[in-house]
């Protein structure tokens, strides 16, 4: 099974030849040893290669997820300079849309921040709104020409279980990919009805959980997608679309240690999440003016 590397040439002067002749298991073994020695630097050389390829391909993934969301909020920006537009041709009120303005302008900040691993500082156990979070995300997509006139966005929000705990943003990016599946599978099937419920409070595993959905009345998922969920697929729409919201969103749950199913079929789909109910236990959480009810 030996394997030729390479050919080692030397030359001795012709009064050596004998002397050298009778050292040819030292020359031999020297032989060995070198191919030895090479084939290791060799294979070191191809790990290292590998290494460096592995993390060149886990980098550009990351790049291509934040590029993916980061074109979230710069749609919803652009979406909200054609609002202002024409409000301030109107001469009407325009501080909601700038403070939406503001608002994704920073998450674009933040989101691109994620590829340098700028992380956030730790503040301990924090609690958002979910409810308000949805309410938000709703809003964006209502406003202007976001959603075609065939395309119905409604909510049945109202429970008292809304606080969840985690990082809101996370939440606004998951739903956002959920409602523009949503928006892009009806507006390609003659329209429908979009619904984002908050179906209150569940047990499972022994833990207290929030249970929120996000339910169309389009045409369903491909068999082919339904048995990859959640991990990049080849997209069935034309244009940019790279086939990786679903999985984003998966890692996204993951993130706020929550669970998400999807059951689809002819007549629709629904995709159902389950975030950590806030249990309020260790800190005080870092709760939105409005949840706390004094504003
Ligand atoms: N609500 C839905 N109804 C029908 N099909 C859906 C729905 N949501 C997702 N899909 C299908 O799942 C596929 C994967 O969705 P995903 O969000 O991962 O990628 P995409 O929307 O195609 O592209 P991207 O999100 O990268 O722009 C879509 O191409 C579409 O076929
Ligand atoms: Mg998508």
């Amino acid at each position: 099974g030996a394997r030729c590397l390479g050919v080692l040439v030397g030359g001795v002067a012709a009064w050596q030849l004998a002397a050298s002749q009778k050292r040819e298991r030292f020359l031999q073994s020297f032989g060995t040893q070198a191919a030895t020695a090479l084939e290791s630097a060799l294979q070191e050389r191809a790990n290292a290669r590998r290494q460096v390829a592995s993390v060149a391909e886990e980098y550009r993934e990351a790049s291509r997820r934040v590029l993916h969301e980061v074109n979230n909020p710069l749609s919803i920006i652009k979406n909200y300079l054609s609002v202002l537009d024409s409000k301030l041709e109107r001469q009407e009120p325009v501080t909601g849309e700038m403070s939406v303005l503001n608002e994704e302008i920073d998450r674009v900040g933040q989101l691109i921040g994620t590829l340098a691993d700028i992380k956030p500082v730790e503040t301990g156990p924090r609690a958002f709104d979910a409810v308000k979070v949805a309410e938000d995300v709703v809003r964006l997509f209502r406003a202007g020409q976001f959603v075609p006139g065939s395309v119905q966005i409604t909510t049945a929000l109202h429970d008292d279980a809304r606080l969840v705990e985690g990082d809101a943003d996370t939440l606004k990016q998951i739903l956002v990919n959920l409602i523009k599946n949503a928006v892009e599978a009806l507006a390609g099937s003659g329209g429908g009805r979009i619904e984002i419920a908050n179906r209150g409070h569940v047990h499972r595993e022994r833990r207290l959980f929030l249970e929120l959905s996000v339910s169309d009345t389009g045409p369903g998922l491909a068999p082919e997608v339904m048995a990859n969920l959640f991990t990049p697929v080849k997209s069935t729409k034309d244009g940019a679309h790279r086939g990786i919201g679903l999985s984003i969103v998966h890692g996204l749950v993951k993130k706020l240690n929550g669970h998400i199913a999807c059951r689809s079929g002819r007549t629709g789909t629904v995709f159902e999440i389950l975030l950590p109910a806030w249990s309020g236990a260790s800190a005080a959480p870092a709760l939105p003016a409005r949840a706390l009810g004094s504003v």
